[in-house]
C-alpha cells in the first residue's frame, strides 16, 4: 500500500479502511513515512474530516503504537479528568486532591503547555523539587499509597501521537476534531483509567471556537471512550475569558492552593466542584450530583483536600511548605498594573490573547526547547461583567523585565469596556 494513495483517497474525501489507517500509523512510528507525507495526510484530514469509524480506527491504531498501562493492581474505580486546553485552566491541580480525599484513586497523566494554553506539568514544576517524570512502577505505588499522582506520560504511551502532535503544531492542523479526538483518547485509553470526565473548552481561548464544534468534539471523544468500554462523559465549559484570576505557572499554583483553602474566585471553584461531582458519581461513591458536590465541598472545609495536595507534592519530591509559603516559588521582580482607560463594564477579555501575553513574558514556550520563567504571568483584577472606573486596575502584569509596553498594548487591544456585558455562562452543556 502506497502512502501517496492513502493521501489521495483522504484528499478526495474518501473513507479510509482500517488497513489504510494502520499503514499510516505504522509508517509514522517506524519513520518509513517521511514528515512531508504525514503533514500532507494531516492537512487532508483537516479539510476532509473523518467518519466515526475512521476516528475510532485512528485512535486505536495510535493507542496500540505503544504501551498500555496496567492499573489493575490499584484497588477501586480509577477516575481521571482531561481538559482540551485553555488559559488559566489549573483545574486538575485542586481537582485531583479533592477527589482523592474521598478515597477515589486519581492516576492523572497530564501535559505541557501548548501555544497560548498552559500545561499542568509546567505549573507543577514551579513548586521547588516537584518531579513530573516518575517511573510507571513509582506512579502506581504512589496512587496506591497516597491516592493520587499527577505525572507526565510515562514510558512509551502512544508514541504515534508524539510524532503526529509535533507535526500538527507546526503545520497548523491542531484544531481538527478527528486529530484532537484521536490524540486525547489514544493516550487516555493507553493510560488504563476506568472512567474519564472530559472538559471540552469552547470560545476564544480554546482550540474549538464555536459551541457547535465543541459539541461535535465532545461527542467524538465520548463516543470513542464508550466504544472501548470506558465510562466517559464531557462537559463543555467557557473559555472566552481566562478561568480564575491567575495566568502563569507559579501564580496558578498559588490560586490552586487558595481554592483548596476555600479562597479562590467563583468561576474556577465552580468548575472544579462540577468536574469533581461528576467524577465522584462515576466512581459510585455518590448517587446524585448534589450529594457528590457536598462531599467535594467538605474536603475543602475540613482541610482533607489540602492535606492530599501536600501529600502528593511531597511524594513527588516537592516542598509541601508551598501551601503556607507560596513565596518559595519563583517571584516576579515587577508587578505592573494596567489601568482602565475608561469607565463602564468589562465586556470582553480575550482569553487567547491573555495567554499569549503570559507566554511572551516568558511563562510559555514559543519554541519547543524554550526554558520557562515560572514567576511571570497576569493576575486579572477585573473580569467580564465587572464595573470599572477610569484608572482602576484591570489586571496586574507579573514580569521580570521592566519594559512591558508591547504586552500592555496587546492587553489593551483585547479588553473591551462598554456600557453593559452579555451574561456569562461557565458551563454550557453536558455530553454523555
Ligand atoms: N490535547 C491533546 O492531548 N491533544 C490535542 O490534540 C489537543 C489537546
Amino acid at each position: 500500500m502506497r502512502m501517496v494513495d492513502i493521501i489521495d483517497k483522504k484528499r478526495n474525501g474518501g473513507e479510509l479502511t482500517k488497513e489504510e489507517i494502520q499503514t499510516f500509523v505504522d509508517g509514522v512510528v517506524s519513520g518509513e513515512i517521511p514528515d512531508y507525507q504525514t503533514s500532507a495526510f494531516l492537512m487532508a484530514t483537516y479539510f476532509k474530516d473523518m467518519t466515526d469509524a475512521e476516528r475510532s480506527e485512528l485512535t486505536m491504531a495510535m493507542m496500540k503504537s505503544g504501551d498500555h498501562l496496567d492499573l489493575s493492581s490499584i484497588p477501586g474505580m480509577k477516575v481521571d479528568k482531561h481538559s482540551t486546553g485553555g488559559v488559566g485552566d489549573k483545574t486538575s491541580i485542586p481537582l485531583a486532591p479533592i477527589v482523592a480525599a474521598l478515597g477515589i484513586p486519581v492516576p492523572m497523566i497530564s501535559g505541557r503547555g501548548l501555544g497560548h494554553t498552559g500545561g499542568t506539568l509546567d505549573k507543577l514544576e514551579a513548586i521547588p523539587g516537584y518531579q513530573v517524570e516518575i517511573s510507571e512502577d513509582a506512579f502506581i505505588e504512589q496512587v496506591k499509597d497516597k491516592g493520587l499522582a499527577i505525572v507526565g506520560a510515562t514510558g512509551n504511551i502512544a508514541p504515534a501521537d508524539k510524532k503526529i502532535y509535533a507535526l500538527r503544531d507546526v503545520t497548523d492542523t491542531v484544531d481538527s476534531i478527528p486529530l484532537i479526538a484521536s490524540s486525547i483518547m489514544s493516550k487516555k485509553i493507553a493510560s488504563g483509567t476506568d472512567a474519564l470526565v472530559i472538559d471540552v473548552k469552547t470560545g476564544a481561548g480554546a482550540f474549538m471556537k464555536t459551541l457547535d464544534d465543541s459539541r461535535e468534539l465532545a461527542k467524538a471523544l465520548v463516543g470513542i471512550g464508550k466504544g472501548v468500554g470506558m465510562d466517559c462523559m464531557a462537559i463543555i465549559s467557557d473559555m472566552n475569558q481566562p478561568l480564575g484570576n491567575a495566568i502563569g505557572n507559579a501564580l496558578e499554583i498559588k490560586e490552586s492552593i487558595d481554592l483548596l483553602k476555600g479562597e479562590a474566585p467563583a468561576d474556577i471553584t465552580d468548575l472544579v466542584l462540577t468536574l469533581g461531582s461528576h467524577m465522584v458519581v462515576m466512581s459510585g461513591k455518590a448517587k446524585t450530583l448534589d450529594e457528590a458536590r457536598a462531599m467535594c465541598e467538605k474536603t475543602i472545609t475540613d482541610g482533607s483536600a489540602l492535606k492530599k495536595f501536600g501529600d502528593m507534592v511531597e511524594a513527588q519530591g516537592g516542598d509541601r511548605s508551598v501551601i503556607d509559603h507560596p513565596e518559595i516559588m519563583p517571584q516576579a521582580k515587577y508587578k505592573i498594573p494596567l489601568p482602565a482607560k475608561a469607565s463602564g463594564v468589562v465586556s470582553k477579555v480575550e482569553a487567547d490573547e491573555m495567554g499569549i501575553a503570559s507566554m511572551l513574558l516568558g511563562g510559555g514556550r514559543q519554541k519547543a526547547d524554550d526554558k520557562l520563567d515560572y514567576a511571570v504571568g497576569i493576575m486579572m483584577n477585573k473580569k467580564v461583567g465587572d464595573a470599572v472606573k477610569e484608572g482602576d486596575t484591570l489586571l496586574t502584569i507579573y514580569s521580570n523585565r521592566e519594559d512591558v509596553e508591547d504586552i500592555k498594548k496587546r492587553l489593551y487591544d483585547n479588553i473591551e469596556i462598554s456600557d453593559s456585558a452579555e451574561p456569562f455562562t461557565l458551563i454550557h452543556e453536558t455530553v454523555r
